[in-house]
């Protein structure tokens, strides 16, 4: 894992916004793997911001959005599809014949869990994964407990997961209790993950990701075996690391990055 520290939420984000973009602009072709979450939000308003500035263009990357609610309609405001058009798509040059999401509101769930598989090996498979972590230590919604083998498929989400999540949602009693999901497997397939945390609420789950054991506890530790990751943390998200000066070591100056 390459983890770089970043000195606040503002510098993490640049940094992980320059690496998307230098992916974008180094490989117009690119299969993009796409989260959301809050995170996520001033991280894709970086990159459309570079994109205009670098004449940057989209028109030929693709994306697999890694998880959806399932019940919910496409254009439901809290589905990851509307996410992604409100804070993204809508707002450069994507081809939506190129961005791909799971349907949680297909027919036959199984079916659509291995439609997306089926989709992201025939493209030849991730180029770039962007992750967030869950305060639980979730990345997509594999839950603590997820199978480090895990395929897409449905999941339940945790009370944790709920409670984060339910401001999103007016009528708290219908927010759904299953997603579908990239699995841990899935995600690791990936030839690179970029995964970005902020604020102090994640300092114990990227702790225990970074430094802890390999565990289905903790789902995002599985990263610990892709041989290609990249944590970027603001310095409230490393707080609770015990290697920190050494990682400060290994990546000196990065403090400086703005
Ligand atoms: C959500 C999403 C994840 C996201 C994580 C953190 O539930 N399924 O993809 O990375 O939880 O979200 P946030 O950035 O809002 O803390």
């Amino acid at each position: 894992m390459k983890i770089l520290i970043l000195p606040d939420k503002t510098a993490a984000v640049s940094s992980a916004a320059r690496t998307l973009a230098d992916k974008v602009r180094d490989q117009p072709t690119a299969i993009l793997g796409l989260a959301t979450g809050e995170t996520m939000i001033p991280l894709y308003r970086a990159i459309l911001e570079i994109s205009v500035t670098e004449f940057l263009s989209f028109s030929k990357i693709s994306t697999f959005n890694l998880d959806e609610y399932v019940g919910l309609p496409f254009d439901h405001s809290a589905s990851f599809r509307t996410y992604m058009q409100n804070w993204l798509f809508q707002h450069a040059d994507f081809n939506p014949e190129l961005t791909h999401f799971l349907d949680g509101d297909a027919k036959d769930l199984i079916l659509e869990t291995s439609r997306y598989e089926k989709l992201i090996a025939d493209v030849g498979g991730i180029d770039l994964q962007l992750l967030g972590i869950g305060e639980n230590g979730h990345i997509g919604f594999n839950e603590p407990s997820s199978s480090l083998a895990s395929r897409t498929r449905i999941k339940t989400l945790t009370k944790t997961t709920l409670e984060a999540n339910k401001i999103h949602f007016k009528d708290i009693k219908k927010m759904p209790l299953y997603s579908l999901t990239m699995g841990v497997g899935t995600i690791l397939d990936s030839r690179q993950c970029v995964l970005l945390a902020t604020g102090s609420k994640k300092a114990s789950a990227v702790a225990q990701m970074i430094e802890g054991p390999v565990t289905a506890t903790c789902p995002a530790s599985a990263l610990q075996f892709h041989p290609n990751t990249l944590v970027i943390l603001d310095d409230q998200a490393a707080r609770d690391l015990k290697m920190r000066d050494y990682y400060e070591y290994v990546h000196p100056g990065i403090n400086n990055v703005t």
